[in-house]
């Protein structure tokens, strides 16, 4: 492993991936390749724009040219594909744009990846393929039952991953994240927003009655799970990992004002979101064999994340504009109001 496709490298944990991956190999060369859609940004990556084992290539993961290129003039031997549409209202919004990226685009970097004798293949998934649970924890081999558009269109690329390995060979490997939270993370997920809100004092619009159970895992931490089944993980395997770390979202936002100084006035209880998912909970057993276990508590977390969004309000503020206004406006506005 020494020549890295890194594709989605500039979102939030790809990019967050990147300056790790930089830092702990510095023999490896890295090269982004990204869309840039309205979640990606070079912003984020400004910290090894310099660096001579980084480059950035602007592509599609669903142009099978565009690929192929990618793979040639790069002489790549490892894919790690962060590369998705990611939000889980926006897929309720408007599906298209994931199954395009997440389903067919996973497929086509996959058969690219086989053609060019790509030699490992990391496939980025998430804890919301296999569904809600009320008890207990997922573990690797149980079913998958996703709910959302979303969820649906990441499934199909980890089956499709695994397809690849078993018919072609392809050395391919799945990890499944829980909710990932930490620096870069675009303001429309969660945390972000509401930090970015609860800034300027605008209503945190928090879905139904807020009992609904995430498993919190910091950046920092996904990304060195990642990592490490890059290097570690059987062919053909998936790993979950998962935070351990699981909190109803009003207690996550209690905690939140709190660390703030605001006022809990700021939550406004909003019209739930379809097929809200109520609890996800991962079994981390078989990724705490090869030696993965966190470093990061949720405490310590939170309160450098809020640190980092109160000081790097250039960085936000920048995208809480345009496209980020009409998305805001379909999303809440109805809500807010009713
Ligand atoms: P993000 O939305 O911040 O970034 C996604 C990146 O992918 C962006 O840079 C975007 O430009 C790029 N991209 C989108 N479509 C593309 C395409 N067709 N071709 C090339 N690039 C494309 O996402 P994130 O939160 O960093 O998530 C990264 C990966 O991790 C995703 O696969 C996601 O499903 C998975 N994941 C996320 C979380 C989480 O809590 N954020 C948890 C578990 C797994
Ligand atoms: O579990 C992993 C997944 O976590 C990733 O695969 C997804 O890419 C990522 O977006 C995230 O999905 P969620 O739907 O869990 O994250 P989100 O930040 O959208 O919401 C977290 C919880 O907060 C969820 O229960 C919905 C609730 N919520 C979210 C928003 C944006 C609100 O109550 N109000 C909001 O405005």
């Amino acid at each position: 492993m020494r020549k890295l496709l890194v594709t989605g490298g500039a979102g939030f944990i790809g990019s967050n991936f990147v300056r790790r991956t930089i830092e702990q190999h510095p023999d490896y060369q890295v090269a982004v390749f990204d869309k840039l859609t309205y979640a990606g940004n070079l912003d984020n990556l400004v910290s090894v724009s310099e660096n001579a084992n980084y480059k950035f290539v602007r592509g599609d993961i669903a142009d099978r040219g565009a690929v192929a290129r990618a793979l040639e003039a790069n002489a790549i031997d490892t894919v790690v594909n962060f590369a998705a549409e990611t939000h889980v209202d926006r897929s309720i919004l408007s599906p298209d744009a994931f199954i395009e990226a997440n389903s067919r685009g996973t497929y086509v970097l996959l058969n690219e990846s086989h053609k060019h004798g790509v030699e490992r293949f990391l496939h980025v998934s998430t804890d919301e393929v296999y569904g809600s649970i009320p008890e207990g924890f997922f573990r690797e081999g149980d079913a998958l039952e996703p709910n959302s558009p979303y969820a649906a269109s990441k499934a199909s690329g980890d089956l499709m991953a695994r397809a690849y390995y078993v018919t072609y060979g392809l050395n391919t490997v799945v990890t499944r994240g829980s909710n990932t939270y930490g620096p870069y993370q675009y303001p429309e997920k969660l945390l972000p927003l509401f930090i970015s809100n609860a800034i300027d004092n605008e209503p945190l619009p928090l879905y139904g009655d807020g009992m609904q159970v995430r498993d919190w895992l910091h950046v920092d931490d996904h990304c060195a799970g990642i990592d490490l089944v890059l290097h570690q993980g059987e062919p053909g395997e998936v790993y979950n990992l998962g935070g351990e770390n699981e909190r109803h979202n009003l207690d996550v936002i209690r905690g939140m004002l709190n660390i703030m100084g605001k006022p809990e006035s700021l939550i406004r209880p909003v019209e739930d979101r379809p097929g809200h998912d109520r609890r996800y909970a991962l079994d981390n057993a078989k990724v705490g064999a090869l030696g993965w276990s966190h470093a990061v508590s949720f405490e310590q977390g939170l309160e450098r994340t809020i640190r980092w969004y109160e000081e790097n309000q250039w960085w936000w503020r920048k995208i809480k504009s345009g496209e980020y206004e009409a998305y805001y406006k379909a999303q809440y506005s109805q809500r807010l109001s009713s």
